[in-house]
């Protein structure tokens, strides 16, 4: 397998797929206070994805229980819901979420305070999602794929926070998971080169400590070692011959970014 060009029909369905998820976590970020379980918003994204006739790619994807994960303060990724997880104020709280659209995927995740949450606590949500946006500046052909890892990683670092090593970004498609591996922290080489029709998933995970993880029990969710807090945030990006298209921000969004 290698790196996959999309084509301009391709490219209408991914745009379309990224456009439905991006609605997704708008609902679930209006829906985010203290006294809500994790259940309750895995139960909200899930309905909304299938309101659009698309599928939860992550249910049952390598036996994954739930649409969303849904992953609170020290927690990385892969938060798996559950009734009895409530989120309480100060809490921050990260949410991920994919749906397949007439064969083809989006990814995208968010991390969302709950209630008032703390200066540290805003910041690293901040920085994890401009990082998105340092590393971006460089998804463009005929640059390469670790142009990207390196512009996170070094701003991330700038601020003390760990770079989480043990997962990737990843190429999308008809797969959720496609060649290449896009990782967030520094790499010594300069990875493969971009072209225009890559379809990229991109998700920088940032624990406000140290960078090191590790997985609980229950064989899902990644914590950080440190018990600090972590923040995720990724979107699907078109690479072209000019800006990056980010498929799953809102129209607001869009705009915001269409004005950087
Ligand atoms: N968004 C995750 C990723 O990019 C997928 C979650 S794994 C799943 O790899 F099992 F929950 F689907
Ligand atoms: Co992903």
């Amino acid at each position: 397998m290698s790196v996959t060009i999309k084509s301009t029909r391709e490219i209408e369905l991914m745009r379309e797929a990224g456009r439905l998820l991006a609605i997704v976590h708008e609902e679930m970020e209006k829906a985010i206070k203290p006294g809500i379980s994790t259940y309750e918003i895995d139960k909200l994204g899930e309905e909304v994805i299938r309101s659009f006739g698309c599928i939860p790619s992550f249910l049952n994807y390598n036996g994954y229980p739930a649409s969303i994960c849904v992953s609170v303060n020290d927690e990385v990724v892969h938060g798996i819901p559950s009734k009895k997880r409530i989120l309480l104020e100060g809490d921050i709280v990260s949410l991920d979420a994919g749906l397949i659209y007439k064969g083809y995927h989006s990814d995208a995740a968010r991390t969302h305070g709950v209630g008032e949450i703390s200066a540290e606590a805003k910041q690293l949500i901040e920085v994890t999602r401009q990082s998105f946006f340092e590393g971006i500046k460089f998804a463009k052909e005929g640059n390469h794929l670790h142009d990207i890892s390196n512009a996170i990683a070094a701003y991330c670092e700038g601020y003390g926070y760990g770079v989480v090593r043990d997962l990737v970004g990843h190429g999308i498609g008809t797969a959720l998971h496609e060649e290449p591996q896009i990782p967030n922290f520094r790499q010594k080489r300069r990875g493969v080169k971009l072209m225009s029709g890559m379809t990229l998933a991109i998700e920088p995970m940032i624990n406000a400590g140290d960078y090191d993880v590790f997985w609980l029990d229950d064989d899902w969710t990644v914590v950080s070692a440190d018990e600090s807090l972590s923040a995720h945030y990724e979107n699907t990006v078109l690479i072209t011959n000019g800006e990056p298209e980010i498929l799953t921000l809102t129209e607001k969004e869009k705009a915001a970014f269409a004005r950087l």
